[in-house]
């Protein structure tokens, strides 16, 4: 194992003649302990990476599934004008705490989505090269401009909609 580290002989041997031998084995037992509890944690570090899940973080709720400002229904997300066409705006739905994000579409439109990925729940960010909502665990690709519909990657289903209404200059939630 590769966490487990070994002493040589001549290491316990100096440490008896420095310590006694009972304080010894308590040494041992204690450098033993913590190398089998971290090749234990080390080896639960790995089979949590094995699920494909290295590249991102799962949203599994919580603090963790925010993003940005908590914005509740009928308040503003942002000033039309604050968000440039081919660009988004991350916030946090207030209710719900979860990410969301504010797209303006090339042709100027805005539209919103849960930025939770439908597969295992990693949060998606817009890029604006590929004019895509993309996921960092497992490359799952929406298209913001079609109702984000997959496009790419094993997501099983588009992004859920997120009602918004433009009044005053301002983008709202519904
Ligand atoms: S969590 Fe797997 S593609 Fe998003």
């Amino acid at each position: 194992m590769a966490f487990l580290r070994t002493y040589p002989v001549q290491d316990i041997n100096s440490l008896g003649k420095e310590m006694g031998d009972e304080r010894v084995s308590r040494e041992l037992f204690i450098r033993t302990a913590v190398a089998l509890g971290l090749g234990v944690a080390g080896g639960s570090v790995l089979a949590g990476c094995s699920n494909g899940t290295t590249a991102g973080r799962p949203v599994t709720g919580g603090s963790e599934a925010t993003s940005g400002p908590r914005v509740a229904p009928r308040e503003a997300i942002a000033a039309a004008s604050s968000v440039e066409t081919n660009s988004a705006v991350s916030y946090t739905n207030a209710e719900t705490g979860q990410a969301e994000v504010l797209v303006r579409l090339a042709d100027g439109r805005f539209v919103a989505y849960s930025a939770v990925c439908t597969h295992q729940g990693c949060p998606v960010a817009y890029k604006p090269d590929t004019r895509k909502l993309v996921c960092p665990c497992h490359g799952g690709t929406f298209d913001p401009a079609k109702g984000a519909e997959v496009v790419a990657g094993p997501p099983p289903r588009p992004l859920p909609a997120v009602e918004i209404e433009e009044r005053n200059r301002k983008v709202f939630r519904s």
